[in-house]
Formats: structure tokens, C-alpha cells, sequence
């Protein structure tokens, strides 16, 4: 630091701007993330490995994708109806359908799979 600028602030009150500094910045992150309604990019990338993995062989799960070997709807179709939500696609993949009930979903794999599905709903 600058020598003159101790003559203008004492250390303690350095401090002190530092923590203020500090404290509005976390309170805006807090707010950022609150009005984040949107599921992060990475989620929706995480969500879509877990359906390749879990849920390609029965459902088209990318728009246009090849169909699977059941008459399961696609994602798109799921994401487009208007009763659709992220709560109910996080409950009912954690619950068993099909042949799905050898894989237990936690939450987060659950929140992923939602976020990606509802990325397929068209605007
Ligand atoms: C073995 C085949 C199979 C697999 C694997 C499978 N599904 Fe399904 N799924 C179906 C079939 C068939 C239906 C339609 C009949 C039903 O709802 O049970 C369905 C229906 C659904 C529905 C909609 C239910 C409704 O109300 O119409 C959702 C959402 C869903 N699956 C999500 C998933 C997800 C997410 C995965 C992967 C984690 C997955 N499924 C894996 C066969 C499968």
C-alpha cells in the first residue's frame, strides 16, 4: 500500500471497509442465487448423462433422438405437458417404474434428471 494512505486510514478502519466490503458482496451473491430460478447449465449436463445412462434405452431422450424399445413418451413430450413440473418429475424418479426400481435415485441425481427434462420443454 501507498505510505500517505496511512496517513488518511488507520489499520482498523482498513479492516473494518474490508468487512463491509466483504459483507455486500456475500449478501449479493445470496440474492443472486435466490433469483436463480433457472437450473445451472452443469445440472442439466449432469441430468442428461444420468438419462443416457438410466432412461435412453426406453425413452427418446433428446429431442428427435431414436426411439427406445418401449412405448415410453419422450422427455420432450413429458416437458411439454402443462402439468409438468420439477417437483413431480423429482418424485416420480424416485419412485419405481418399469424395470427402474433397481436404481434408487437420490435427491440430487433426482434434481438433475428434472432439470434437464424441463430443458427440453419448448419456449
Ligand atoms: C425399462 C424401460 C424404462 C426405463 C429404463 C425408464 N422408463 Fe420412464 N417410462 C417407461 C414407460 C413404458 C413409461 C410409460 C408408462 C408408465 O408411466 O409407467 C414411462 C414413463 C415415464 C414418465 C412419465 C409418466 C407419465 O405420467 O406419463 C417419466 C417422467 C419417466 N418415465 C421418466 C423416466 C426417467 C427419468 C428414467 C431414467 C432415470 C426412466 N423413465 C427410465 C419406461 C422406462
Amino acid at each position: 500500500m501507498a505510505p500517505y494512505l496511512h496517513h488518511l486510514y488507520g489499520r482498523n478502519e482498513l479492516r473494518y471497509q474490508m468487512l463491509v466490503l466483504l459483507s455486500v458482496v456475500s449478501v449479493w451473491q445470496a440474492v443472486a442465487w435466490s433469483a436463480m430460478a433457472q437450473p445451472s447449465p452443469a445440472d442439466v449436463a449432469a441430468g442428461q448423462r444420468i438419462a443416457q445412462a438410466s432412461c435412453s434405452e426406453c425413452h427418446v431422450i433428446v429431442r428427435n433422438g431414436p426411439a427406445g424399445w418401449t412405448d415410453a413418451p419422450s422427455f420432450e413430450a413429458i416437458a411439454n405437458r402443462p402439468t409438468t413440473t420439477s417437483a413431480w418429475l423429482e418424485s416420480f424418479v424416485q419412485k419405481p417404474h418399469i424395470d427402474m426400481m433397481h436404481r434408487i435415485r437420490n435427491d440430487s441425481d433426482a434434481a438433475k434428471l428434472a432439470a434437464y427434462i424441463l430443458s427440453l420443454k419448448r419456449r
